[in-house]
């Protein structure tokens, strides 16, 4: 890899450890008349070999966080305002061939549905070896041995033979494992995974979890993780966000935050899953009411309307995000007390599988 593809060892020497900086992000889109509010002030960081799980209900603004960060969305339709930095590059400044540099080889992303990061007219193993010769990595010959490698690294069967299967002849577990082999072929220190396991069996997404884990250890990679699934989240990452009208509303330690909730939406979230509303994969959860109007949000909290806890001043202004025994909250009145929320999760997890005994002896399926 070369100086340029591969900032993190000089940002690991200035900002030991950090390998991303979202700094009051925010992504509006225009659509016909209105404008979309999707992102309002995301301010997130990353440690080297970490996982920050992104978790909130649909239409959040958790994709459009992540996708951000690769500069995915429409340049016409979007405005764009703040500061990414991945180790030494700040993200919104990046020109076109220095954003084809970093894609790929700084960042990548893998997606609840291979099919869109895969090409079907094309073999996994020449799309892998496309995408690393383009990179300027290796030789032809050099990129069809790594492919080989990673797909081993992937535990795909007999992989000298697979490598050449077009993703239509994987099944849909492959299929996502060779999805991480293309996003892992350039070794980028940061892995951006959009709901990588909500379309898969349950046994499949254990299997999936269980080797993000064992890749991040082995490469020192970053992830951010976005998911539905409370119990994936708790499984997979240090820390958790939720999300929240395009903020983020609170921040911990994975373990802290579900022992004690301290925003009012988050433990809404945690007890409807721990009354046993939804299954294992299923998607986030029946809280009465709903989320805002991202083209008129209001001048005070977002989650007014639906909060219990709801006073007049919550009406008035935005809360600032704010620590609170360890963890970060956007709220005038956090929950102070302790809730057996994570008793209360563990009973209602039902499935075998979710602890971390269990995925250590799951099964490998194809
Ligand atoms: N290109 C776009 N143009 C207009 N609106 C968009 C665009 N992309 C996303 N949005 C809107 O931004 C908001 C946030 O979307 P986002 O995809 O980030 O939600 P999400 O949290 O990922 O939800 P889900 O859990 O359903 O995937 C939504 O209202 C969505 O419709
Ligand atoms: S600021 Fe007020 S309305 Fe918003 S979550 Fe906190 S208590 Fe509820
Ligand atoms: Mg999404």
């Amino acid at each position: 890899m070369n100086s340029q593809t591969s900032p993190q060892g000089v940002a690991e020497s200035r900002d030991p450890g950090m390998r991303l900086r979202i700094k009051q992000l925010k992504v509006r889109f225009q659509a016909g008349a209105k404008q979309i509010h999707a992102v309002n002030g995301v301010d997130l960081s990353l440690g080297a070999g970490k996982t920050l799980a992104l978790i909130g209900e649909s239409g959040s603004g958790k994709s459009v966080t992540l996708r951000s960060i690769l500069r995915l969305h429409p340049p016409r339709s979007t405005l764009i305002e703040g500061s990414i930095r991945v180790g030494e590059q700040e993200v919104l400044e990046l020109g076109p061939a220095a954003l084809a540099n970093f894609r790929g080889a700084v960042a990548s992303m893998i997606f609840q549905e291979p099919l869109l990061a895969l090409d079907p007219v094309y073999s996994v193993g020449e799309q892998i070896v496309e995408t690393m010769t383009r990179h300027g990595l290796c030789s032809t010959a050099e990129a069809w041995k790594k492919a080989i490698d990673l797909f081993e690294r992937v535990r795909i069967p007999s992989p000298e033979r697979r490598v050449h299967a077009y993703p239509h002849e994987m099944s849909g577990g492959m299929r996502q494992r060779a999805m991480i082999a293309l996003a892992l072929s350039c070794n980028p220190s940061l892995l951006l995974a959009d709901e990588p396991t909500t379309a898969l069996d349950a046994t499949v997404q254990i299997q999936i979890l269980l080797l993000l884990r064992e890749l991040q250890a082995a490469m020192n990679l970053s992830i951010i993780f976005v998911t539905h699934d409370i119990g994936a989240a708790v499984e997979v990452a240090d820390e958790i966000a939720v999300m929240y009208a395009g903020r983020i509303v609170e921040q911990g330690s994975a373990k802290q935050l579900m022992r004690s909730p301290k925003h009012p939406y988050t433990y809404a979230l945690l007890m409807s899953r721990a009354h046993g509303s939804l299954k294992k994969g299923e998607r986030l959860p029946a809280i009465g009411g709903s989320p805002p109007d991202l083209s008129r949000l209001p001048k005070g909290c977002a989650f007014a309307e639906r909060c219990e806890r709801a006073r007049d001043a919550c009406l008035e202004s935005q809360p600032e995000i704010e620590e609170h025994q360890g963890q970060s909250v956007r709220c005038f009145f956090p929950i102070e007390k302790h809730v057996p929320t994570e008793k209360l999760l563990q009973q209602s997890y039902s499935s075998p599988g979710t602890s971390s005994q269990t995925m250590h002896h799951a099964p490998l399926s194809h």
